[in-house]
């Protein structure tokens, strides 16, 4: 399992990213929120292209907006592995999915702890990752949910299934068939003997 450091709740999220540029974390994960899709606001578009470029990482960005293409458009040519969006977005989510394609990044479908993963299935054909989240979309440090493990069986091993959420050393070991797990709170209390912990829970 590959880990992807969320690095939503750092206090100083240059500082720690520079940490994370010399861990064993694989990716670099931003999430970013609008205020209308979550009610949190995290990230305006100058502050997250800053960030990416800080990154040495593969990075892995979640949008919870309802509208990404701004934020696509922003950050289409800077070192961006996955850019994700939500299923439950009021949007042309083929449309979008294309638009990210089109600039040689991997695209990803989110999906929210409470939505029914059958909304999903119509675009694995087109998406190379799905998010599921684990906890409400929306905040940090919330507690993991292990009913959405369920939800990991729904998806073809050809698309890449990235677990988003409260996972710490104890929910670690509940995770059988993700490819990436997200962390951030967990992480950022210790970064390198963490990141270390996760990766090593289920050798
Ligand atoms: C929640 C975010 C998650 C979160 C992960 O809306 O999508 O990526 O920041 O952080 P922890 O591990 O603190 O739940
Ligand atoms: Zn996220």
């Amino acid at each position: 399992m590959e880990i992807s450091t969320s690095i939503l709740n750092a206090s100083n999220r240059r500082e720690v990213i520079l940490k994370l540029n010399e861990s064993l974390t694989d990716y670099i994960h931003f999430d970013v929120m609008d205020g209308e899709f979550v009610e949190n606001t995290q990230f305006q578009v100058e502050e997250l292209v800053e960030l990416l470029k800080v990154s040495n990482k593969k990075n892995d960005v979640h949008l919870m907006v309802k509208k990404p293409l701004k934020y696509i458009e922003a950050i289409k040519d800077l070192n961006v592995e996955y850019i994700t969006i939500h299923v439950e977005i009021n949007e042309n989510i083929s449309e979008i999915l294309d638009f990210i394609k089109d600039n040689n990044i991997k695209c990803g479908l989110a999906i929210d702890l409470d939505t029914d993963i059958n909304l999903i299935k119509p675009y694995l054909d087109k998406i190379d990752l799905a998010l599921i989240m684990s906890v409400k979309a929306g905040y940090g440090g919330q507690e993991f949910e292990p009913k959405v493990l369920a939800k990991l069986n729904e998806i073809p091993n050809n698309v890449k299934k990235e677990l988003d959420g409260g996972i710490d050393n104890k929910a670690i070991s509940l995770i059988k068939s993700a490819d990436i797990v997200v962390s951030g709170v967990y992480i950022l209390k210790n970064i390198d003997k963490n990141i270390l912990e996760l990766k090593n829970a289920n050798n």
